[in-house]
């Protein structure tokens, strides 16, 4: 599984509570994060270096794309390449907001990258949904989580400024497109009221990852948790495990080349 940096630990989370029996090995490419402003052509060639390492050098038998904005740039490019099964966050999410609302007014939020890819229009289109969907991307939002900040007095000012839209668009159930945000929740749900339903990905993704692996469900196991990240490790475990809690420990740390090899 992997993610720019510590998003996608929401994800890791919904896993490990789903399948605690599966070894999980969690790469967040904090070296070269944010993802979200960047080319989508770039945050394609990094998924496919980090699907490549977590094939090749950690034998992965599944990978996660844990990250809205890669798997915006690079699902199909994957699947392409890697002979595993690659899961995106994307149309578990986009399913798991319409079902959560009645109107047919749904939100989605995410990093510019992710929202301005279209990919969400895309899978409403691709699964048919019979949705109303506005999105709206929320710079910096990102940026508050990567230093472990999730709540207070300048979260709440941006929060209210970019939620706006959504908030104008009348939406009962908003999905929180970008793996960093449920971190956020608190202050997103305060901003938006209480009869809209906050939806992450996060659970939905791992039902479907689940779902792909009851032929290999080790009865009573309990697998490995390996953290890797691309910046500095002592950094990303002490975030990490403020985000995500005490089983994050150990992480080590990977370096590219600059030929984006592994060193
Ligand atoms: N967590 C990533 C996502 O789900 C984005 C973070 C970033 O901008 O790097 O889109």
């Amino acid at each position: 599984m992997f993610d720019s940096g510590f998003g996608g630990l929401t994800v890791a989370r919904a896993v490990i509570d789903l399948l605690p029996d599966q070894d999980l090995v969690y790469f967040g490419d904090t070296g070269r994060y944010p993802y979200g402003p960047r080319d989508l052509d770039e945050v394609r060639q990094f998924a496919l270096q980090i699907g490549r390492l977590l094939r090749r050098r950690y034998k992965a038998k599944l990978l996660v794309v844990a990250c809205n904005t890669a798997a915006a740039a690079s699902l199909e490019h994957l699947r392409d390449e890697l002979d595993i099964p690659v899961v995106g966050v994307i149309e578990p999410g986009i399913v798991a907001a319409s079902q959560a609302s009645t109107s047919g007014n749904v939100g989605v939020i995410g990093t510019v990258g992710a929202i301005g890819s279209g990919a969400y229009a895309a899978a409403v289109a691709d699964l048919n949904l019979a949705i109303e969907l506005t999105s709206c991307a929320c710079p910096g939002f990102v940026e508050f989580v990567e230093r472990g900040e999730t709540d207070g007095e300048g979260i709440e000012l941006l929060a209210n400024r970019l939620l706006r839209p959504i908030i104008d668009a009348d939406v009962d159930s908003l999905l929180l497109g970008c793996t960093h945000y449920p971190y956020l929740a608190r202050t997103i749900g305060d901003v938006m009221g209480r009869p809209v339903t906050l939806v992450s990905s996060a659970d939905e993704t791992a039902f479907e990852v689940r779902r792909l692996l009851i032929e290999d469900h080790r009865e009573g196991e309990i697998g490995t948790r390996t953290f890797i990240s691309s910046g500095d490790a002592g950094m990303f475990e002490s975030i990490g495990r403020r985000l995500f809690g005490a089983e994050l420990v150990g992480a080590t740390e990977h370096r590219w080349d600059v030929s984006g090899d592994a060193q």
